[in-house]
């Protein structure tokens, strides 16, 4: 509790969860990780640790340090050599591997692609070359702007061939959020496509990327894939299709030996300020880093299709759509398009139609199928599946135990999984062979990650209670910087706890010192004193049968600071009525306690979300406060602000 103005303040923990999932002694028996030894062997030295894990990889030079830490900048593996695609490629193909298939591509009208190493191999070396008549060189820049095709790794790949750093701009931005990116990139060729297949319908990228360039002034040429076949603009000299220049190209392509603290590539991830930060990954520490923990958190196999349903265009989508899972020698499945067309049960399908084994997903995909019900799913023949994941947001409970019983039918084990853009790799998750998970929890930091939680003085608080997440150790797969701006690097991520990294997320330890992540730090509210996470409130209301999603922000209150404002989305069928409303406002006080009640329960048809589906608190506490609406330009649907708004039925306090 948070009574005092200059006590160690700290975010109080509310919510109480008993149920424990064990692994089963067949996960454990075969599992890549079954010995809980591993943690105490990897915390005992942690350089050594990694330095050993880092023979997974093939080198063409071996380092001459693991680690030079001089806060907050790190080089792993420095003196060291060693190029991402051949790691990714080349080794399997001359391994003998070359057969195996990469990626189940499938296209949302339904089109499909098996590709296997050897012919990705083929298409990146191709792509190489032609990037090369293009001018780019090792160091250059690349804008890569695609939908989810296969060209988009492909493309990826051939720029780290040879040795270009990237930037992969999520192709539902704007064309204003990729001159943006362009511009302090600095780009020398942007990689696109006419257009993608978004809920049934093509939607223009190359159109975007023509405006873009009319405030950029770095870009040389556009190298475009053919997607859609729409109609696009031509500008002769710049613009070059992608089958007339790649395909004629040879099979052939040395790899760059790339140093490992060469950077590999920037990703924008927006911040508080209007400016997006150019995080950056460099090469062998990334690559590792990834590879390693996509081996153990997913105890990846030989036999096994694995599925992670997120963008390329986000860092799920870079670490574990297309670099670990290639340097794992894993076969993937792509989907191109959304999970509702033509209707709820592509999932489903396409979950049996190729095996998958291994589903990894976001809470807001798995809140979006509960809202739905389990019919679609049921439908399907999920026995494949071995293992499931989650990341981006907490698991509400309620949505770990839908997706445990509906699509892991009570047998699967569930890794939560915590990390950011900035970590580039898993940072926090059970190993499933190992860990007894808590649904709701992303249990222990990984093997090698030295975590704490922390008081506003940066003293770790007693198990049971509420704080702030810090990573006390350097990791491999870290951001080296934000592009051109380390004082702004020093500034978000190491000021706050000097020496001590800061994600910017609230977190509790239970007694069991189990992490529970309790969401962003500035989203947490202060009720007459006492500082509550939205993520505990809004899991007790997801605990309701009735609800399948809930958002909770703060509203300003002359009496309390702030009061509690809810907004719910009830399952599919239930009406919303203002009794509804009151007792679900009783139901969270109930189940975590009195403080914790709603002054407001909003009924509302959606939520607004980023377009990687996290919701926009920002918004939401603009409309419970009453203010005009902020910047929605990351908003996933635009009209859902307005319908919130709209939504007439809400159930205050009436005391
Ligand atoms: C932020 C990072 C990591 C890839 C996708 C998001 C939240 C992420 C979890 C989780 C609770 C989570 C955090 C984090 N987050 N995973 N398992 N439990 N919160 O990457 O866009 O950089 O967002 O997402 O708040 O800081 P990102």
């Amino acid at each position: 509790m948070a009574d005092s103005k200059d006590a160690h303040d700290t975010i109080d923990a509310l919510l109480g969860e008993n149920r424990t999932f064990a692994p089963s002694e067949a996960f454990r028996s075969q599992a890549v990780v079954s010995d809980p030894g591993i943690y105490e062997t990897a915390n005992a030295d942690i350089e050594a640790f990694w330095a050993e894990q880092a023979k997974m990889l093939d080198w063409y030079k071996p380092w001459d340090t693991v680690l030079e830490w001089d806060a907050p900048f790190a080089k792993w593996f420095n003196g060291g050599q060693l190029n991402v695609s051949y790691n990714c490629l080349d080794r399997h193909v001359l391994a003998g591997r070359g057969d195996r298939v990469a990626y189940h591509w499938e296209g949302e009208p339904g089109d499909q692609q098996t590709i296997t190493y050897k012919q990705l191999l083929d298409d990146v070396c191709r792509a190489a070359n032609a990037l090369s008549e293009l001018g780019v060189k090792r160091g250059d820049r690349v804008a890569i702007y695609m939908p989810m095709i296969p060209e988009l790794p492909v493309a990826m790949l051939a720029c780290t061939r040879i040795g270009a750093p990237h930037t992969v701009v999520f192709g539902g931005f704007s064309s204003e959020a990729l001159s943006d990116r362009i511009n302090d990139a600095q780009a020398k060729v942007v990689i696109t496509a006419d257009g993608g297949f978004r809920r049934g319908a093509p939607s223009g990228l190359k159109i975007n990327v023509d405006k873009a360039l009319e405030t950029t002034s770095t870009v040389e040429h556009v190298l475009v894939a053919k997607r859609t076949g729409q109609d696009v603009a031509w500008e002769e000299g710049r613009d070059i299709w992608w089958n007339d220049l790649v395909d004629k190209q040879s099979t052939e392509f040395e790899p760059a030996r790339m140093e490992s603290e060469d950077m590999l590539y920037l990703l924008y991830t927006s911040g508080t300020t209007a400016k997006p930060k150019g995080i950056v990954h460099t090469t062998a520490g990334y690559l590792l880093g990834v590879t390693a923990t996509h081996k153990w958190v997913f105890d990846i196999k030989d036999e096994d299709v694995y599925w992670a349903a997120a963008d390329i265009g986000w860092v799920t989508g870079h670490s574990y759509i297309v670099f670990a899972p290639l340097a794992n020698c894993t076969t993937s499945v792509i989907y191109e398009g959304t999970p509702d067309h033509p209707n709820w049960e592509r999932w489903w399908e396409i979950i049996e139609r190729y095996k998958v084994t291994i589903l990894y997903c976001a809470p807001t995909a798995i809140r979006a199928h509960m809202k739905q019900g389990p019919e679609y799913a049921e439908k399907h023949d999920l026995s494949s599946l071995r293992l499931l994941g989650s990341v981006g947001e907490p698991i509400n409970p309620e949505a770990w135990m839908w997706y445990h019983e509906h699509i892991g039918k009570g047998q699967t084990p569930i890794v939560d999984t915590w990390w950011q853009t900035e970590t580039g790799m898993i940072m926090i998750s059970p190993l499933p062979g190992v860990t007894t998970t808590k649904p709701g929890s992303a249990t222990f930091p990984l093997p090698g990650i030295d975590a704490d939680v922390v008081d506003s003085h940066g003293d770790s608080v007693p198990l049971g209670q509420g704080g702030y997440l810090v990573i006390k150790k350097p990791w491999p797969a870290m951001l080296r910087g934000i592009y051109g701006d380390p004082e702004r690097f020093k500034a978000t991520y190491w000021s706050r706890y000097p020496g001590l990294y800061f994600p910017g997320d609230g977190c509790k330890r239970d007694e069991d010192g189990y992490y529970w992540l309790l969401g962003r730090v500035d989203d947490v509210m202060n009720v007459s004193g006492h500082r509550l996470s939205t993520t505990e409130i809004e899991s007790a209301l997801v605990a309701n049968d009735v609800v399948a999603e809930a958002a909770v922000v703060g509203q300003p209150d002359s009496l309390t600071g702030e009061a509690i404002f809810a907004f719910v989305i009830l399952k599919a069928g239930i009406e919303a009525t203002p009794e509804l409303g009151q007792e679900l406002r009783q139901f969270v006080a109930n189940k975590i306690g009195p403080i914790a009640r709603p002054k407001t329960v909003m009924f509302t048809p959606d939520l607004p979300k980023t377009r990687s589906g996290k919701i926009m608190r920002r918004l939401l506490r603009d409309i419970a406060s009453g203010r005009t609406i902020g910047d929605t330009t990351t908003l996933a649907d635009a009209g859902i602000v307005e319908s919130i708004r709209e939504a007439s039925l809400s159930s205050k306090q009436d005391d």
